[in-house]
């Protein structure tokens, strides 16, 4: 992990928040090569979970949430941790993370009985600070989907069984934010809502971990490194009927990568009972039009039904932690000598490309080299970089750290006889001399080898 942390900052992948004001717990700040790897990772779900299908949709809701919302998702009563406060030094700890009845702090066994602690953030609304007008920062996504559920049905007509799909941020106070960006307050998840006939869950349950799984193998992750966790029933969320838990090898020991649930009909139940009666005691009209009814209607037999849904849940920066964790490694080349590569799949590299000058300072091969950088941008393949540090050998060395599959010399051979350049493999550390006019085709296809669609 230690390494890891270190390469990221080095080479900006993620860097600790307000880190000239000494952090902020549990708060991470993505770099410029962070920033790509995390939005690859993020368009790579989005195309499996909906651009690949044809039964999902996609959703983009607010994060501040009307805490009625979260008062009948049950999260306001029971969205807790075990919280234990050390009498000697005053520190807070999550009861279940602690090894020993002793406070890790301090070492004293003068700990309180565990209480519940809500996890939720609140936020004032609005310029009256008298406590009567708050929201909630959301801590899952997935709320949003079950309120906009009629939204949804009415402006695009699905039949079950269909998805809502979504990424975004989440909140959650955690007590002891913890293992870099594993365990942090501010985060991001990749959330499907899939809705299926009741009796028709248990299935299609089994079909999403089936799915899920493959997935991760798809973005690099050794199927090796993964294991299912089927969560005990004390264990389970107030919502879930059944929970398997997909767990990685991360650097800090087995823990959950995604949570793959069977949310039954608890949440568009819950919020079509509730809102009922919020409008009895709101005085609301009633609206025939109501969108607040979060029932489908079955075309077969006419009947409105509350549907079940399957929800696959990933962490986002958990997604990036094990992809860098899986993509790195120190090969030794012989000699005494080593190199540290990023073996990231190449729709995942935050670069996909990077243009050298062998010279930094001749006009021609500088002038060719950025000709070739935009060329190559314009594909729309990604971030192409143009580098002009001079030294090719680091320049090598410097992108096989970053995962950056190909890199492409521009020389005086290129300018001044055949317009053909070098194309440096990251795997194979092959290079390969090619005519420019064939060079689109060659990074198209290295590009998209091994991509997921
Ligand atoms: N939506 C599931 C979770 O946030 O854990």
């Amino acid at each position: 992990m230690e390494e890891l942390v270190g390469l990221a900052k080095r080479r900006g992948f993620i860097f600790q928040s307000s880190d000239i004001y000494g952090g902020l717990q549990g708060m991470y700040d993505y770099g410029p090569l962070g920033v790509e790897l995390k939005n690859n990772l993020k368009a790579a779900w989005w195309r499996a979970m909906v651009y690949n299908r044809d039964d999902v949709e996609g959703l983009d809701a607010a994060i501040l949430t009307n805490p009625l919302t979260l008062r009948y998702s049950g999260h306001e009563a029971t969205f807790t941790d075990p919280l234990v406060d050390c009498r000697a030094c005053k520190s807070r700890w999550r009861a279940d993370h602690l090894e020993s009845n002793k406070c890790p702090n301090c070492g004293s066994d003068d700990l309180t009985e565990p209480r519940p602690f809500n996890l939720m953030f609140k936020t004032q609304v609005g310029p009256v600070d008298d406590g009567s007008s708050f929201a909630y920062l959301r801590p899952e996504t997935a709320q949003a989907i079950f309120t906009n559920f009629k939204n949804v049905v009415d402006s695009t007509s699905p039949k079950l069984p269909f998805g809502i799909a979504q990424i975004g941020k989440a909140f959650r106070n955690e007590i002891t934010p913890r293992n870099f960006i594993f365990r942090v307050r501010e985060f991001e998840q990749m959330e499907l809502e899939f809705f299926v006939k009741p009796g028709e869950d248990e299935q299609w349950h089994a079909k999403w971990v089936e799915e899920r799984l493959n997935w991760w193998s798809e973005q690099g992750v050794d199927r090796n490194q993964l294991e299912l966790y089927h969560v005990p029933a004390d264990e389970l969320a107030h919502y879930s009927k059944a929970t398997v838990d997909v767990m990685y090898r991360f650097p800090h020991g087995l823990e959950e990568l995604e949570g793959i649930a069977n949310r039954t009909d608890f949440d568009l139940g819950s919020h079509t009972k509730n809102q009922a009666e919020y409008q009895i005691q709101a005085k609301v009209e009633p609206n025939p039009d109501s969108n607040a009814k979060l029932v489908i209607q079955d075309l077969a037999s006419k009947q409105w039904q509350v549907p079940y849904v399957i929800e696959p849940s990933a962490g986002v920066d958990r997604g990036v932690l094990a992809i860098m964790n899986e993509a790195y490694r120190v090969e030794d080349l012989g000699d005494g000598k080593q190199r540290t590569v990023m073996a990231f799949k190449p729709h995942l590299a935050p670069i996909k490309v990077a243009v050298l000058p062998l010279k930094r300072n001749h006009e021609g091969i500088v002038t060719k080299a950025r000709e070739i950088r935009q060329s190559l941008q314009k594909l729309g393949l990604g971030r192409i970089l143009y580098e002009d540090t001079g030294n090719i050998g680091k320049g090598y060395r410097r992108h096989d750290e970053v995962g950056t599959p190909l890199c492409v010399t521009v020389d005086f051979q290129t300018i001044e006889q055949d317009d053909t350049v070098t194309v440096r493999n990251r795997d194979t550390m092959n290079q390969e001399r090619i005519p420019v006019s064939e060079l689109g085709h060659l990074v198209q296809a290295h590009l998209s080898a091994e991509h997921n669609g």
